[in-house]
């Protein structure tokens, strides 16, 4: 199985998450690109990030991305919630992404109190199916527990195809 892994992370919270996701996959046998999502003009300051989340602005991406995910068999998008919502560099990704027509695909948030989460989710999960995804699957983990790994173990085990129980 082709995975994707796609995500943003600012202060680290949301890696955490995909690197373990990461090394279950791997074991699992499953091929796996993993790609962060990073904007060419990153703010810093939480006001603006704030602000730019809250306004769903859509900064342009650095790097090498690649958006056409016609190859992959599964795809799993992960971004902290920032103002109630997507990050804006996830929100950038979905708008250029292609081919995510019935692809199997399953998202998640890691947050600080967990104000807004519901409605990201909701927005989220609409986003992904105006593209006609198939939203597998959803989780939300709390950004300060992300270091436990019995934590990740526990949020995780239904979370996807590459989950403890399958
Ligand atoms: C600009 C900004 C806005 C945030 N807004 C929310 C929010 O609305 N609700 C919430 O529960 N946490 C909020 N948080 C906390 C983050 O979601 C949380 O710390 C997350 O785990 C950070 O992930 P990262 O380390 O991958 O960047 C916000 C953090 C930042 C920096």
């Amino acid at each position: 199985m082709k995975v994707a892994l796609i995500f943003y992370s600012f202060s680290g919270n949301t890696q955490k998450v995909f690197e373990y996701l990461k090394e279950i996959l791997l074991s699992k046998g499953c091929s796996v690109e993993f790609l962060q999502l990073k904007p060419e003009n990153e703010p810093k300051n939480f006001f603006k990030q704030g602000f730019s989340a809250f306004t769903k602005k859509k900064p342009k991406l650095a790097g090498e991305v690649f958006y056409d995910l016609k190859d992959f068999d599964y795809i799993i998008l992960g971004t902290p919630l920032w103002a109630f919502t997507l990050s804006p560099a996830l929100r950038s990704y979905l708008e250029k992404a292609k081919n995510l027509e019935n692809k199997r695909v399953s998202f998640l948030f890691t947050y600080g109190s967990g104000a807004g989460l519901n409605k990201a989710i909701r927005e989220l999960k609409s986003i992904l199916e105006e593209k006609s995804a198939q939203v597998e699957s959803f989780a939300s983990l709390e950004g300060k527990k992300v270091k436990e790994r019995s934590y990740l173990e526990e949020k995780l085990k239904n979370f996807c195809a590459c989950s403890s129980s399958g």
